[in-house]
């Protein structure tokens, strides 16, 4: 197997190459006069891992262009983000199924498919191929407790995310529980954890994404307000759109953790290790 992956996936591939015996596979890219894009990949061999997360048209573009030039070799697909994947129902007429369009553009030519922590894995039925969710929340826990946290209260940001939140705080033993919103005017809501009590205790609030860190800004603000200690905050996905980086910080979250699905400053676990467990599995 070779590892081969687009300009936003170089690191996770090395990683990906390194821990596995891979040889990474050297690619150029460029772009022609008119912005058009280009890439020359070296020799793929029979067998490549090819690893590009999708995080914005330019990487779908480099990505479907990197699957063309490995077309005769045998593709598996790692997609350490799925972009585009939210917008998973069309919830009005005339809008596109933007999940579905994007898996299948990206099952052309590929033999099956990873994609970790797809925000809703009922998208993978959009492949033409086998497609394997992963969920990093383990990573997550165990980097946690690297960090020195003792006995976080690991809260997820709503309902929908419980289940991650249980996994994460599942590897230490710790406690978990899940924000409820509870709208009290059209301009105000108040947030609260479900069933557990914030105050005192260093919160961690885990999700897969952080996009704009609206959610997350509010609920640490909120948090602080009912006696939280600390409020940090680990996903897997760091999107930070609009500068939500510096919004979380300057809000009072004492720390943002993310993976390098999409490879950022704060990207301090790797989906190198679920992902090599996931082909050797599959
Ligand atoms: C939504 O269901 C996701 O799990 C995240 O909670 C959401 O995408 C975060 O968005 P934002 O950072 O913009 O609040």
């Amino acid at each position: 197997m070779k590892v081969i992956s687009t300009e936003y996936s170089q690191i996770l591939a090395s990683r990906l190459a390194g821990a596995n015996g891979w040889d990474l596979v050297d690619v150029r890219f460029s772009r022609f006069p008119d912005g058009e894009q280009y890439l020359k990949a070296g020799q793929v061999g029979n067998e490549v891992l090819v690893v590009g997360s999708v995080t914005d048209s330019d990487a779908i573009i480099q990505l479907i262009l990197l699957i063309d030039a490995c077309q005769g070799a045998d593709i598996t697909l790692a997609l350490p983000y799925m972009g585009y994947a939210r917008q998973d129902k069309q919830f009005s007429a005339g809008e596109p199924l933007s999940a579905r369009a994007i898996a299948g553009i990206l099952s052309r030519g590929v033999s099956k498919v990873f994609v970790v922590n797809v925000h809703d894995p009922a998208v993978l039925r959009f492949f033409d191929i086998p497609a394997h969710s992963l969920s990093l929340a383990p990573e997550i826990g165990t980097f946690l407790k690297e960090t020195g946290c003792k006995e976080p209260l690991i809260l997820a940001p709503d309902a929908g995310a419980a289940r991650f939140a249980s996994a994460v705080a599942g590897v230490n033993g710790w406690d978990f529980d899940h924000l409820e919103k509870t709208r009290l005017s059209s301009e105000e809501v108040s947030m609260a954890p479900k069933n557990l009590c914030a105050e005192g205790r260093d919160v961690v609030i885990v999700d897969d994404i952080i996009s704009t860190g609206g959610t997350l800004a509010t609920a640490s603000r909120l948090l602080y307000g009912q006696g939280a200690r600390n409020v940090s905050a680990a996903c897997v996905h760091g999107v930070f759109a609009g500068g939500a980086y510096s919004h979380l910080i300057s809000s009072g979250v004492r720390q943002v953790y993310c993976s390098d699905t999409i490879e950022r400053g704060c990207s301090l676990y790797s989906a190198a290790g679920i992902i090599s467990d996931g082909i050797t599995r599959c």
